[in-house]
């Protein structure tokens, strides 16, 4: 097969290849290899170089739901996984791996020609439908209404308008800052036959696929999801909590309990917050939560994961609570990262205090802090828990983006803004199920509702779901 070929084979597919493979596939001589090569590409990969050809396996396993553990077992966000790096090419490490694993995921239906070509040789794409993929670098609106969206791939970037009269104008809408997107549309240029911007057809977004099944465990159990108890603040509510212990006391078909962050209120979180406080100091409040988990029945496994009233660092990904925290904790607590996925008995939950929230109800037009059902989906659609730099979530530079969801999960959960939601999204389970503390003035303030004292009960093999109430 001629060389040149090759190359223009692997770069419509979106990718680089290096001269050895060139001379391997061009002395293979077998038709279909380049094809078999690329579908058997591991996500992220960009350069296809000796070692992920030599890598590769006729065969590739997906999830095998064979065999039960009743132990959660922690597939993202171990103890101590999330090591924070300090130099300043880290934070340019984290966004090329959010692009790279993003953009594999859009790159068989988009086709992406690399943003550099598009900008520099336009002239090879005209009265054609080109496809890219790029990071959202800015976003602003024309005289005329029209979405103007400028992107950004490790090779260039270039502006792409969204027009207001096209169909799917609401999804451009709601395009963020720092999202990895994907257009297929045609390039406009000026009367110098410059490249000037690409006019788009159709938005791609790296999505749940639409094939997305749930794979059911394979025994009976049931979980129960709950988040932002706040032990310590005056506003936490103890007796609907005891209710709540009380019965899952006589529920011996729960195994499990799920504890999405903000376990207590915290010292310092917010202004004057001491007046607020029941239980003032750290030690004591985390002291208090470990009695509750202590009353709870031992058959449980109890995962809890912080959330930003924790005594962790605030930047995401945050740690697991450190030891020092734990004295009073019984020993079915397994206490992971914030975010972290979780295999219970099969079932994968992704759990994320989400804090982002707070960040994405700004750019997403029509989301609301009642509905966080509909910023779960959001997170599902963009596979990333929290994308935008610079906003109220602190982000810490990692060599991979902790915040990218790179396996599609049976089950979200989220906690954070106090009030439930429960949605269903291409066969994915988002649960929000609330707080454990009534309104605070902080909340008054805001026209803030929560609604507290709520779990939500996910049934394992069949992800049936059941809410109950505590508060009275
Ligand atoms: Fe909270
Ligand atoms: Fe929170």
């Amino acid at each position: 097969m001629d060389k040149r070929e090759i190359v223009t084979r692997f770069a419509d597919a979106g990718f680089l290849v290096s001269p050895q493979v060139v001379n391997y596939i061009s002395e293979s001589g077998a038709s279909g290899v380049i094809e078999g090569i690329i579908a058997a590409l591991p996500e992220g990969i960009s350069v296809v170089t000796p070692k992920e050809v030599s890598a590769m396996t006729p065969l590739r396993t997906d999830k095998l739901n064979v065999g039960v553990s009743r132990t959660p077992e922690i597939l993202l966000g171990r103890e101590g996984s999330s090591i924070p790096l300090a130099d300043p090419e880290s934070s340019y490490a984290m966004f090329r791996d959010r692009y790279d694993t993003l953009a594999a995921m859009m790159r068989g239906r988009v086709n992406p020609v690399p943003l550099e070509a598009l900008v520099k040789t336009g002239n090879r794409f005209m009265d054609q439908e080109i496809g890219l993929i790029g990071m959202v670098s800015s976003i602003s609106t024309s005289a005329k209404g029209h979405r103007i969206v400028e992107v950004e791939d490790p090779t260039g970037s270039i502006k792409v308008l969204f027009n207001k009269n096209r169909d799917g104008f609401a999804e451009a809408e709601s395009i963020i800052p720092d999202e990895v997107i994907g257009v297929k549309g045609q390039l406009a240029r000026d009367s110098m036959g410059k490249t000037q911007m690409v006019f788009s057809d159709t938005l791609f977004r790296p999505e749940i696929p639409m094939t997305h099944t749930f794979s059911p465990s394979k025994e009976s159990g049931k979980a129960v999801f709950i988040s932002d108890i706040h032990v310590g603040s005056n506003t936490f509510l103890p007796d609907a909590w005891d209710r709540f212990s009380t019965w899952i006391g006589g529920r011996e078909d729960i195994g499990y309990l799920m504890i999405a962050g903000d376990v207590v209120d915290g010292i310092g979180i917010y202004p004057d917050q001491d007046k607020e406080l029941e239980i003032k100091t750290i030690y004591d409040q985390y002291d208090r939560v470990g009695e509750l988990m202590a009353a709870l029945p031992d058959r449980l496994k109890i995962v809890i994961s912080p959330g930003n009233h924790d005594a962790v660092r605030g930047a995401e990904p945050q740690p697991a609570l450190p030891e020092e925290f734990r004295g009073a904790f019984p020993s079915n607590v397994t206490f992971v990262e914030n975010p972290a996925v979780v295999n219970i008995q099969s079932v994968n939950v992704l759990m994320y205090h989400g804090r982002s929230i707070d960040d994405l109800i700004k750019f997403i037009p029509n989301a609301s802090y009642e509905h966080p059902g509909a910023i779960m989906e959001a997170m599902l659609k963009r596979r990333h828990l929290g994308p935008i730099y610079g906003q109220r979530t602190p982000l810490l530079s990692t060599e991979k983006d902790a915040l990218v969801i790179r396996e599609v999960p049976d089950i979200i959960q989220t906690g954070h803004i106090h009030i439930s939601d429960i949605i269903t999204y291409r066969g994915v389970l988002g649960i929000n199920a609330g707080t454990w503390q009534s309104q605070t003035s902080f909340q008054k303030q805001m026209n803030i509702t929560p609604t507290p004292a709520e779990a939500v009960v996910v049934d394992l093999s069949t992800l049936a779901y059941e809410k109950y109430t505590f508060l009275t």
